[in-house]
């Protein structure tokens, strides 16, 4: 059992896209296996794209419930309820398989809220911690979606996880905001979640004709190549899958450039966790 956070201060970077094609592509290893456990997607970011894109785009009868839920992910945790199964729901991905990774049903206000009411708890950076005890032996895998920002809500994450991703969009600023979340990811490994470890840096939305972008993944390879993980390109049917709430492993050929860096990630991971 790996619990894996998807982490950076930085929006749009590819973190909710990144999660929802990750967790597919493990659900559809893992349903190969004789015996297996199923995938648990956590968004813990109140804009809910990955719960949005896990659940049809905003398009499919099944959002609405999942989104508008009363027993519901953010209030449970924020009251410090442990996690139960009237809060489990299938998500529709990936698409092509019965097997369908879970998801948290989950409500956009209490969202909101959910930091505030974290704040309010004895112990604010272990309640997802808490919260997961109970359940998590029962996943292969979890992955948790974050929020672009350092607060309370990705701390929770931090503590509760093994493993840490970083996506990075190769620009000029991308290497100093890098070494902030390595100082973040430090911090908690330090002091709170000895567990932790980083599993590996993304470089995400890569455009190999811009110099500029060749130049950082040159200076990421040069300062941590070694956790330096494969590629995803900047490709427009990624977004286009992401808006149609379909995983890449479903909408794009297996011959695609899309799917290969997916595929190529998600092999990537499974082997770091091998040796880990
Ligand atoms: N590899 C890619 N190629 C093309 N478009 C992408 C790619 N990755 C993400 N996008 C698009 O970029 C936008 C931001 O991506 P995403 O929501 O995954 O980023 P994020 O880091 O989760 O953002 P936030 O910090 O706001 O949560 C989305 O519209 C998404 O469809
Ligand atoms: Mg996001």
């Amino acid at each position: 059992m790996a619990i894996i956070s998807l982490i950076n201060r930085k929006g749009g970077v590819g973190k909710s896209t990144i999660s929802i094609n990750l967790a597919a592509g493990l659900a559809i290893y893992e349903s190969r296996k004789a015996t297996h456990k199923p995938v648990l997607l956590i968004d813990m970011d109140d804009q809910l794209s990955a719960t949005i894109s896990a659940m049809g785009g905003g398009l499919d009868d099944q959002f609405v419930p999942m989104i508008t839920a009363e027993n519901n992910f953010p209030t449970a945790l924020g009251n410090g309820y442990g996690a139960s199964d009237n809060i489990i729901s299938d998500s529709l991905l990936p698409r092509k398989r019965d097997e369908k990774v879970r998801i948290f049903r989950t409500n956009k206000a209490r969202m909101e809220g959910l930091e505030a009411a974290l704040k309010t708890r004895e112990d604010p950076a272990f309640q997802l911690t808490y919260f997961l005890e109970s359940i998590k032996d029962e996943y292969s895998y979890i992955i948790i979606d974050n929020p672009p920002s350092a607060g309370i809500v990705p701390m929770n994450s931090l503590v509760a996880s093994t493993h840490v991703l970083i996506p990075i969009e190769p620009d000029g600023l991308s290497l100093i905001g890098l070494a902030d979340i390595l100082r973040m990811i430090e911090g908690v490994h330090k002091n709170t979640n000895p567990d932790l470890k980083i599993l590996g840096i993304i470089p995400s939305r890569f455009r190999m004709i811009r110099r500029q972008s060749r130049d950082v993944i040159e200076d990421m390879e040069r300062m941590y190549g070694h956790l330096l993980l494969p590629y995803i390109k900047d490709l427009a049917e990624i977004s286009a899958a992401t808006t149609a709430g379909y995983d890449i492993f479903s909408y794009c050929p297996e011959k695609s450039q899309a799917y290969r860096c997916f595929s190529n990630l998600v092999d990537a991971v499974m082997g770091k966790l091998g040796q880990a």
